[in-house]
């Protein structure tokens, strides 16, 4: 059996961004043991692998965080060195209608992970390696001027950032209090394949797609910093090679805009791709009761990233944009995929009596 330089479980990787970091790492170390964890939610989807899913170096574990004696069992036999842990709960709408599965999959996941590898790392901290991979919604909303830095006092604002920013706390004490080498990213809002079609980019080329309403929340005002999904994942290779432990990086892509604004020139970009009339999309944005507490602004201060490990967006937002389009409709099979069976009950909760 070939022996590997290092095992490294990835937690969450049949989610959105963990998908990518997983193809991203089973591809360029073929040196490394990765091993996927995932319980499988709504959110997860082997489909989101199935390129990879073949490789040597790759296992996937189906299993529940929250579960403390599966975790445990597991962090023994496998004897994990380094870990990167994605798996949330991650939909800030969900969070309003049901907050507990946040605390359970986001805190109560998160200790289980740090205490698992505390117990088999036993103080020998040599080659090891937690890095927990948060968001930039732990610093709050901003107004119109200024950016998140790594310095910016935590004021989340939603159930989901609350236990997020609950969860970076926590690793950082284990660092503090234990040793434990721990590193931290906060990146801004992702974009690109294989996002679940709850959140904005997706569910509105998919109600295009399907001359569905495109339900833009209160005045559409509220400004969020786009990154790439594949320039994320290459940060995170970056920090849990080369950050410094424990420190905190923030990921952004110093991308800006308004939802109108994004929505405008999705709507353009589909009726280019769908043969429609200029204009034909836009007719279907429809304004809707505002999420509560809706952050108004975010946005993220790459610099440091930037300057300690020469990291850089690599896609312009037009480019990205257009790669993310072309992708979903042409997987129509995996969106109809995804947005059958438990979906439609949420869509119908959320969205039709707004
Ligand atoms: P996602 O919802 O697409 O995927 C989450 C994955 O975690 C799914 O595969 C799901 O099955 C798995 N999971 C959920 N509960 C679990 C449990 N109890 N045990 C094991 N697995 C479980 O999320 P995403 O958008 O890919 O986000 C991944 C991480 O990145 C999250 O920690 C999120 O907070 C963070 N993040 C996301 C964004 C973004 O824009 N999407 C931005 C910054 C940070
Ligand atoms: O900033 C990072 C965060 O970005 C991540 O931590 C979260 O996991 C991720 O979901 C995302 O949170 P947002 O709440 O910013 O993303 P979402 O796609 O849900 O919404 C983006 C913006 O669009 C936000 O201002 C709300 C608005 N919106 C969203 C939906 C789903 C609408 O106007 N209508 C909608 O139907």
């Amino acid at each position: 059996m070939k022996s590997y330089s290092k095992t490294l479980l990835i937690t969450g990787g049949a989610g959105f961004i963990g998908s990518h970091v997983v193809r991203h790492f089973v591809r360029l170390y073929p040196d490394y043991l990765i091993l996927n964890l995932d319980k499988l939610t709504y959110a997860g989807n082997l489909e989101n692998l199935r390129d990879i899913e073949q490789a040597t170096n790759y296992r996937f574990l189906r299993a529940d965080i929250v579960d403390e004696t599966e975790v445990f069992r597991l962090f023994r036999e496998l004897r994990p060195e380094g870990v990167i842990h994605l798996a949330a709960e991650s939909h800030v709408d969900r969070s309003i209608s049901n907050p507990n599965a946040f605390i359970f999959t986001n805190i109560v996941g998160t200790i289980n992970l740090l205490n698992a590898a505390r117990e088999i790392w036993k103080d020998d901290w040599e080659g090891k390696r937690f890095y927990h991979i948060s968001t930039d919604e732990v610093y709050g909303s901003l107004g119109e001027e200024g950016l998140f830095t790594e310095r910016t006092a935590y004021d989340p604002r939603s159930p989901y950032s609350a236990s997020k920013a609950s969860s970076d706390h926590l690793v950082r004490a284990y660092h503090h209090t234990f040793g434990l080498p721990a590193v931290l990213s906060n990146c801004s809002n992702n974009y690109g394949p294989y996002q679940f079609p709850e959140k904005l980019i997706p569910l509105f080329i998919n109600n295009i797609r399907n001359n569905k309403p495109l339900p833009v929340y209160g005045k559409g005002e509220n400004v969020r910093d786009w990154l790439y999904v594949e320039d994320h994942a290459r940060a995170i290779d970056l920090i849990f090679h080369q950050g410094r432990i424990g420190e905190t990086y923030n990921i952004g892509g110093n991308n800006e805009w308004q939802n109108i604004a994004l929505i405008l020139k999705l709507c353009a970009l589909m009726d280019d791709r769908l043969g429609r009339k200029a204009g034909d999309s836009e007719k279907l944005i429809t304004y809707v009761k505002d999420r509560a507490g809706h952050d108004l602004r975010y946005a993220i201060d790459s610099s440091k990233l930037q300057r300690e490990l020469g990291w850089a967006p690599s896609l312009q937002f037009e480019e990205g944009l257009a790669l993310t389009v072309d992708w979903y409709l042409a997987n129509q099979a995996w969106l109809e995929g995804v947005t059958s069976g438990d979906y439609q009950h949420y869509y119908e909760r959320q969205y039709l009596q707004r």
